[in-house]
């Protein structure tokens, strides 16, 4: 699958790209049925919110399910992400951000590059984040949002988050936000399942709390050039995958469902 020359504008534009239907509701039930033996596995990758004790984001899942290593190498995600980069990209990371019903909690304001670049010793800010909605995503289960065009303004300053919630996050500070938002404006990323979703690695993001009755599970594989591989590995191979083999796209009905 390619993007047209007017998808790829926009997303130089604003540092994110929506992308409706990109997976039908058989391949998103099929998928997601598979999430509560994952999350009930004992694996390290799944880390749980600090409130509720609910999965807040189950990783690695590539390495743990037939179902996720086949989406994590579906041509729907990858030959976008390859014609993006224009060069070969391993698997940096695999997983499914949770934001369970009425428990999810916040995604702080951060962008990925500062996490790769802090702790993983990643020198450009080049990987690219793909995701695919598992379920509805709407104003009320806690949407991404994002500042449009933030992308453009490179790395800003970050500092390392441990207190907030359960998952460690070099975040933003307010005054950044506020500044940037004012002149940008703010976008909640929003869908029917089966939404796919790519934006770069200084893009502007978070998420807020989801106080709905609504679970929100958006699949998230990050896929990184060979050539900006990861200098360092000091944090868990299911955050920063070690393997810096080129991904292979498989076929389009690799998922086995239509
Ligand atoms: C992330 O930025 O990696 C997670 C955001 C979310 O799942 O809401
Ligand atoms: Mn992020």
């Amino acid at each position: 699958m390619r993007l047209s020359e007017e998808q790829i504008g926009a997303l130089n534009r604003q540092g994110f790209l929506v992308l409706p239907d990109l997976f039908s509701g058989a391949e998103v039930d099929a998928l997601r049925s598979r999430l509560p033996a994952l999350f009930a596995d004992g694996h390290e990758g799944n880390i749980v919110e600090r409130e509720s004790g609910e999965v807040r984001t189950s990783m690695g899942l590539h390495l743990r399910d037939e179902g996720f290593s086949a989406l994590t190498r579906h041509p729907r995600l990858v030959e976008p992400a390859l014609q993006i980069l224009g060069e070969p990209a391993y698997i940096q990371q695999v997983k499914v951000n949770v934001k369970a019903a009425f428990s999810g909690e916040v995604w702080q304001w951060h962008y990925d590059f500062a996490t790769h670049h802090e702790e993983d010793g990643v020198l450009r800010p080049l990987a690219l984040n793909l995701h695919v909605f598992l379920d509805d995503v709407s104003e009320f289960n806690g949407p991404l949002w994002f500042i449009p065009g933030s992308h453009a303004v490179g790395a800003h300053g970050a500092h390392l988050d441990t207190a907030t919630t359960s998952y460690p996050l070099w975040v933003v500070d307010p005054p950044t936000v506020k500044a940037l938002a004012e002149k940008n404006g703010m976008v909640s990323a929003t869908g029917a399942r089966g939404t796919g979703l790519i934006f770069f690695d200084t893009l502007l993001h978070g998420s807020p709390p989801n106080m709905s009755p609504w679970d929100r599970a958006i699949f998230s594989l990050i896929l990184n050039p060979v050539s900006n591989a990861a200098t360092l590995c000091g944090r868990p191979d299911y955050k920063h995958h070690q393997d810096f083999s080129p991904v292979v796209p498989l076929d389009d009905n690799c998922l086995g469902v239509m």
